[in-house]
């Protein structure tokens, strides 16, 4: 027999949380481009126009339920569908049958807002359909010339975003799970969507200990900065996107600075292969998460002790990102 096993049943709290969530890399949709995605419990159509904004629309036609993304095309800023080549706007709104006299009231799709920005393309997604309350920040070094470009990894994990989002805060788990040499000292701080945690972090360059940083942003759950200084100062911008109520899609972007201020490294050679080493220690921890995250239950409220780190007011901070 087989046994579905209900998301509900592991988590209290929606599957979608509002918030801002990557659909895709800007170098992934080309002008003109119509993109089928799955993410928030839907299929959805992306598709770039014309003029080179990104659109999101739900992928079935209100006409006959044809797929907009699976032979739709784009003329003007509009996605037009290959079934009766009704078109609709970036709203959502059909404003053209080429063969009707009037186009129906009711001829129209859920739209949801899109930005793209550090070469990722994002959308708003909310549990009432409000409109965004915040926006995404500029990442100032991407793009910049002191740094690379992104290195990017891609998983899909069988958990909740919240979940993912609280390992940032949850400081035992680095020494104990992770096997770091103490417990880093996490201090967070809240402000509206914003939640920033930051530690000290002892890597180890050539045998010898270095004294190093970390700094996470979280905007929401969706849209994380996380900032390493120490050996190779490195930015790492991840996104984690909920697919269908079971698994979320996580992205990892790493860009490292070439320049050899705020490094421990002398040697300029050696700057890129230390990166590597250092961002697969990075993707390391990740899949050490992984089957932790997969196989757990959300236990609320948890029991808590005083080694802890800030997850009362993580789990306090969570709340805003639910529709009552
Ligand atoms: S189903 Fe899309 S135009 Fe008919
Ligand atoms: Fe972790």
């Amino acid at each position: 027999m087989l046994v579905t096993i209900d998301k509900n049943d592991r988590f209290p709290m929606p599957s979608y949380p509002n918030g801002w969530f990557q659909l895709c890399y800007s170098d992934e949709l080309d002008s003109g481009a119509v993109m089928p995605l799955s993410y928030f419990g839907e299929e959805l159509v992306l598709f770039r126009g014309e003029d080179g904004a990104p659109r999101l629309l739900e992928a079935y036609c209100a006409h006959l339920g044809a797929h907009l993304g699976v032979g739709g095309e784009v003329k003007d800023n509009c996605v037009v569908c290959p079934f009766h080549a009704w078109a609709f706007d970036g709203d959502g709104q059909c404003t053209d049958i080429p063969y009707a006299k009037r186009i129906p009231k009711k001829a129209k799709v859920r739209a949801w807002p899109v930005v793209e920005r550090n070469g990722l393309i994002l959308a708003w997604n909310h549990g009432d359909q409000a409109v965004p309350s915040w926006q995404v920040p500029e990442v100032p070094e991407f793009g910049h010339e002191e740094w690379t470009e992104y290195t990017t990894r891609r998983w899909k994990i069988r958990s909740h975003n919240q979940e993912m989002a609280e390992n940032a805060v949850d400081s035992a788990h680095f020494r104990y799970l992770h096997k770091t040499q103490n417990i880093p000292p996490t201090e967070a701080t809240t402000e509206d969507h914003l939640l920033v945690m930051e530690s000290p972090a002892t890597m180890t360059y050539r045998g010898m200990p270095v004294e190093g940083r970390i700094r996470s942003e979280l905007y929401g759950f969706g849209f994380t900065i996380t900032r390493f200084w120490g050996i190779a100062e490195t930015c790492l911008v991840s996104s984690a996107t909920p697919i269908d109520g079971e698994y979320i899609d996580v992205r990892f972007s790493f860009m490292l600075r070439k320049t050899l201020a705020g490094s421990a490294i002398d040697d300029p050679a050696m700057l890129e292969m230390v990166a590597k080493k250092f961002r697969q220690a990075v993707e390391r921890e990740l899949e050490q998460d992984i089957p932790i995250w997969e196989n757990k239950k959300y236990i609320s409220p948890p029991v808590l002790c005083d080694g802890d780190g800030p997850i009362g007011l993580f789990r306090k901070w969570c709340r805003q990102f639910y529709v009552a």
